[in-house]
């Protein structure tokens, strides 16, 4: 079946101190059954690339540009973070939908634009307090990842879909096994209707995932494994969570 995911987002947090002390005790901890990556700030990819050398670690950045390249300042593109040879980009992250402004559709091309120089994006996607309430979740997850199988086509199969409700991250509220399954079955069912490939598909799921937690929501019969935040940050606590994948 699917082999499990775990991802950490180390977000805007570590410094080269810190993160060799992470990744240190990372490595002492595995193997892992799962696959398992970090996604780690850009000025720190090659840092880690190095220390991870021979582990079955992958790493990643936490955005990517959607252009090629050319005069846009302050923009990474997916040729770059291939060059330094990044598996994953995260790309619709929540923080950057809310804060940048980033659309459904950037969202899209941000993805494609990773595909095409061979990184493997993991599409976020999720919905705020306010639309759950207003019994929106399913509308607000279907159209944006309607925007990436549009932009996508044929690809679509190639990305890791990540569900996020925003309502979960960094609040301590994980939505229940039950909740998270029932989104992850409404994606699945949205995948299957683009790509052959819907079930060998992984989809993550992030919001306060931690290790005591962990356990029950992978268990779940469409949820792949987990997009991690706070609990990526310590060794111990990150390792616990891609034991229990
Ligand atoms: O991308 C991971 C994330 O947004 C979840 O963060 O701190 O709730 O695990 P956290």
């Amino acid at each position: 079946m699917r082999k499990k995911l775990v991802v950490g987002n180390w977000k805007m947090h570590g410094s080269r101190a810190s993160n060799a002390l992470l990744l240190s005790g990372l490595k002492e901890a595995g193997p892992w059954t799962a696959d398992v990556a970090v996604c780690v700030p850009f000025p720190y990819i090659t840092e880690t690339a190095l220390a991870l050398t021979g582990t079955q670690i992958a790493y990643g950045s936490q955005d990517c540009s959607a252009h090629e390249q050319g005069a846009y300042t302050g923009e990474v593109s997916s040729a770059m973070l291939a060059d330094v040879g990044c598996r994953y980009a995260i790309v619709g992250h929540s923080e950057r939908r809310a804060y940048h402004q980033e659309s459904d559709q950037l969202v899209a091309d941000k993805a494609k634009a990773a595909l095409a120089h061979g990184i493997t994006p993991i599409v976020c996607v999720g919905e705020t307090l306010a639309e759950r309430e207003a019994g929106q979740t399913e509308h607000v997850v279907k159209r944006q990842l309607a925007a990436v199988i549009h932009t996508l086509t044929h690809c679509i199969g190639e990305i890791v879909l990540a569900y996020e409700p925003v309502w979960a991250i960094g609040t301590g509220l994980t939505a229940t096994p039950e909740q998270a399954q029932a989104v992850h079955a409404v994606l699945r069912q949205q995948l299957r209707a683009a790509t052959q490939k819907a079930d060998a598909m992984r989809i993550l799921y992030g919001g306060s995932v931690k290790a005591d937690n962990a356990a029950q929501l992978f268990a779940q019969a469409d949820i792949d494994g987990g997009l991690i935040g706070g609990a990526a940050l310590k060794a111990a606590d990150f390792s616990a969570i891609c034991r229990a994948a």
